[in-house]
């Protein structure tokens, strides 16, 4: 395993549209393992190939107990909408107010090419929009209501406040 290079919001690549993937071998094993690694060391919830150049559809998300590893991801269901604060890897030291699913429910592929589901609420709901949007070129800070400061919750004691705490903490 080695970690990769995360590439920043004005690169053009995460502009593009990521492929499908239809081959499920070692190369893209290695890939989903690099992934893995960059996200632990970037102390992330989640990322998606074309973060670190790689322009297939390929995403990695911390659920809070393990890794998913989501090939081909599609959101098959999803309810609700909240407002919530939202960062991105890419994008260090920005973060802002995005409307996601309360809910939603992904199908997706494993590293072997089986189908399979999950669902995630939350910030884990909100992550699944996030990371498939950058497959499709689309970043969070082109769907944000309003850009917020990170003080805003820094000296937030309030414990129901937690969402962002999953995306890339402020002082970081
Ligand atoms: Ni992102």
């Amino acid at each position: 395993m080695a970690t990769r290079t995360i590439l920043n919001d004005s690169d053009p690549t995460l502009r593009k549209k990521s492929r499908v993937v239809d081959r499920f071998d070692d190369r893209l094993h290695q890939l989903i393992d690099d992934m893995k690694e960059t996200l632990i060391e970037a102390d992330g919830v989640g990322l998606a190939a074309p973060q670190v150049g790689v322009l297939r559809r390929v995403v990695i998300v911390d659920d809070g107990e393990r890794m998913l590893e989501l090939i081909n991801p599609e959101i098959i269901e999803q309810e609700g909408e909240e407002e919530g604060p939202e960062g991105c890897l890419s994008s260090p030291g920005k973060y802002g107010m995005v409307c996601r699913p309360v809910w939603a429910k992904v199908r997706a592929q494993d590293r072997f090419g089986n189908f399979f589901e999950v669902e995630g609420e939350g910030i884990v709901a909100r992550c699944f929009c996030h990371e498939i949007d950058h497959l499709n070129g689309v970043l969070f800070k082109d769907l944000v209501t309003r850009m917020i400061d990170p003080s805003e919750w820094e000296d937030d004691d309030d414990e129901d406040y937690t969402l962002p705490e999953g995306y890339e903490p402020p002082d970081r």
